[in-house]
């Protein structure tokens, strides 16, 4: 089982706090939120619309400065964007001029690592290879279904090889059946490349399906309201959301969201 107390390794999220605007007017969006995810730990954020969701992913992105609170990324503060962590959102975010494959190997560029080009094809082709975009290696992203187009997104992320993905509803606007081929891919990438995820989605369903942990945030100002251990491991299959206990799962995080604590 994992544990959750490193502050050198994975990341950690202390006490953080965050407001937008001043005076009367001031929105107060997180507060004292804490949250620690494991090196190669895949945690799903759930909570109300509006509640702070992006703005927590965006503070460990590195694009909203918190107003209190320390956030650290294998034990060294977040002081701005940086290639330790790469992010996902729901409108694409794959360059329109480049093709599938030179978006990704963009992404190979990004690396620490600095091959060889031949090197870097490689690695752009075993990552086309697990995203299903081979045969589209050479199209241009407007040519690609929406759900292309996120596949390559993730490959691109993941190429990057960051020490933290971070997703923000990535899925949000796809169809279901799109939805649940790209919650599949995603469970299958991250079985075999194994990155530290965070994952932002309004679909409980989705969260238990995708993390080894769910955190429930309340209503805004947010704060962890509850954090909940999903059990399957790597046995990832979409014939566990019929479970009777992933039902009980779901059930009890709407619970929580409804309860509007
Ligand atoms: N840059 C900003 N300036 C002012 N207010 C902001 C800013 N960013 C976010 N907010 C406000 O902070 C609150 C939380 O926004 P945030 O986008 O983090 O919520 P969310 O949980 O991601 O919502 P959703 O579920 O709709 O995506 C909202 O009231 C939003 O209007
Ligand atoms: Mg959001």
């Amino acid at each position: 089982m994992t544990q959750h107390t490193t502050a050198t390794s994975g990341l950690s999220v202390r006490s953080v706090s965050k407001s937008f605007g001043t005076g009367p007017k001031a929105v107060s969006v997180l507060q004292d939120v804490d949250l620690d995810i494991d090196d190669g730990e895949f945690v799903a954020v759930v909570g109300p619309s509006g509640s702070g969701k992006s703005t927590l992913l965006n503070a460990i992105a590195g694009f909203v400065t918190p107003d209190r609170g320390e956030l650290l990324v294998n034990g060294e503060p977040v002081r701005g964007p940086g290639p330790s962590r790469c992010v996902v959102f729901q409108e694409y975010a794959i360059f329109p001029w480049l093709t599938v494959r030179r978006n990704i190997d963009f992404g190979t560029r990004l690396r620490a690592w600095k091959g060889t080009r031949p090197e870097r094809a490689r690695v752009t082709d075993r990552y086309l290879d697990m995203m299903g975009l081979t045969e589209f290696a050479d199209a241009l992203p407007k040519t690609l279904s929406g759900g292309m187009r996120q596949r390559v997104a993730i490959a691109r992320a993941y190429a990057v090889d960051p020490e933290i993905l971070l997703m923000d509803e990535p899925f949000a606007a796809l169809d279901a059946q799109t939805r649940e081929q790209m919650q599949e891919a995603l469970v299958d990438i991250n079985q075999r490349e194994r990155r530290t995820v965070l994952f932002v989605t309004h679909q409980v369903e989705e969260a238990i399906f995708l993390a080894d942990r769910v955190v429930v945030m309340s209503a805004r100002p947010a704060t962890v309201q509850e954090v909940v251990d999903v059990p399957w491991g790597d046995r990832r299959t979409h014939e566990i959301k019929t479970e009777p206990e992933f039902v009980r799962l779901r059930r009890h995080i709407e619970t929580l969201l409804r309860s509007r604590r």
